[in-house]
């Protein structure tokens, strides 16, 4: 991968930021509002949807915008202008999008909008060499994912699309060229297999395999737990993943069922290895402060210890993934960081049979 960097130096890391305000950090996923799981009726939807409605189309919007400045449609301010509009909009529950709120003051036209949101240039061309975007699919913290065709075999991928953060741009960068390298090297039916990477217009991309389904998350904040038999299969294909990642000493780091899909014949497959790291590399590409993880599925030692980590990590939060699976629950809540590490560090998880789930004695002696 090669970066671009005049489109990059673009923007000043002051106005970068005023455009990316609206983007979410890793601490946002802590915005749990109550403490008092045993009284909730379904804790795991409660936290999924206060993970997700915050951040959605965020990173889109973030790639949108990036678009419309690099090709010099709009100026800088007058982009911050209407995200400043948008933005209040939406803090008095507005439903408006930002690329309707485009169109409605006239900044551009139709074909302008859908073509960007495409990934598209001006005249309609794509901006990812060898593929053309078809729609999104998803997005996480990091990535907007979207569902494309690639023209070779006209075959149906997935391409994570990575806007960089404008502060401490090249340790982002490195991060997700990172991802792209390890992910590649990965050869697993139960990992989501990752072909190339890319970028255009200062933005980065991987193109993986189309994994038809719904994440794991998605699915209990749905269903509710799955039943036993369903959660030991679901268990025993991201082990078998983590088992090849861990083979090639990778450490995933966070494993959780938002990073895994279950495709819609059943088959289930770990993603998202933007947080993974080489066991047998020096190098640890990490922000002073930065949270390498999800709180509410790290281990102790990655909260107190986070250079120091190995495989066992992985483990452990598989072993939180499978709690939810069973119980349709997080073994613990907490309202910040700190609650949270301290819960893992010091605290038991509520024992399975406390809810009206389920669970075999063996499986239980797992937890407790
Ligand atoms: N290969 C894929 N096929 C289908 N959907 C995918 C694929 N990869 C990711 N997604 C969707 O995109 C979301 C974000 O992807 P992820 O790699 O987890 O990004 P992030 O690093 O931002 O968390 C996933 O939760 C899932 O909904
Ligand atoms: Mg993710």
């Amino acid at each position: 991968m090669v970066q671009n960097k005049n489109e990059t130096e673009k923007f000043s890391p002051e106005q970068m930021a005023k455009i990316r305000n609206s983007r979410t950090s890793q601490t946002s996923k802590l915005k749990i509002k109550t403490t008092k799981h045993l009284k909730q009726s379904s804790m795991w939807y409660q936290y999924y949807q206060n993970s997700t409605t915050t951040r959605k189309d965020v990173i889109k919007d973030v790639i949108f915008q990036r678009l419309i400045v690099a090709f010099s449609l709009l100026s800088l301010e007058e982009m911050q202008t209407v995200v400043h509009e948008y933005t209040t909009r939406k803090k008095q529950n507005s439903s408006i999008s930002l690329h309707s709120l485009l169109l409605d003051r006239g900044k551009l036209t139709k074909e302008i909008v859908d073509n960007l949101r495409g990934l598209r240039n001006i005249e309609g061309k794509s901006l990812i060499p060898g593929y053309d975007i078809v729609r999104p699919l998803g997005e996480g913290g990091m990535a907007a994912v979207y569902l494309a065709t690639r023209h070779q075999d006209g075959e149906e991928v997935a391409i994570k699309v990575f806007a960089p953060p404008v502060s401490d741009v090249s340790t982002e960068i490195a991060r997700f060229k990172q991802e792209c390298q390890l992910a590649i090297k990965l050869e697993s039916e139960y990992i989501v297999k990752s072909y190339e990477g890319g970028d255009f217009q200062g933005l980065y991309y991987l193109a993986m395999e189309y994994v038809p389904g719904v994440t794991l998350a998605e699915k209990v904040a749905e269903e509710g737990a799955l039943g036993e038999k369903r959660s030991l299969e679901i268990f025993g294909s991201v082990l078998s993943g983590m088992w090849e990642a861990w083979n090639r000493s990778i450490v995933h780091r966070d494993v959780k069922p938002g990073n895994i899909i279950v495709r819609e014949d059943g088959a289930t497959k770990i993603c998202d290895f933007g947080l993974a790291k080489a066991l047998d590399s020096d190098v640890e590409i990490t922000k002073t402060g930065m949270i390498m993880g999800t709180p509410q599925f790290m281990a102790p030692e990655q909260f107190t210890n986070p250079g120091a980590v190995d495989y066992r990590i992985d483990v452990y939060s598989l072993g939180v993934t499978l709690y939810v699976m069973l119980t349709g629950r997080l073994p613990y809540l907490g309202n910040s960081y700190l609650e949270l590490s301290q819960s893992h560090v010091q605290e038991e998880p509520i024992h399975p049979s406390k809810f009206d789930v389920k669970v075999s004695r063996p499986v239980v002696a797992f937890f407790v």
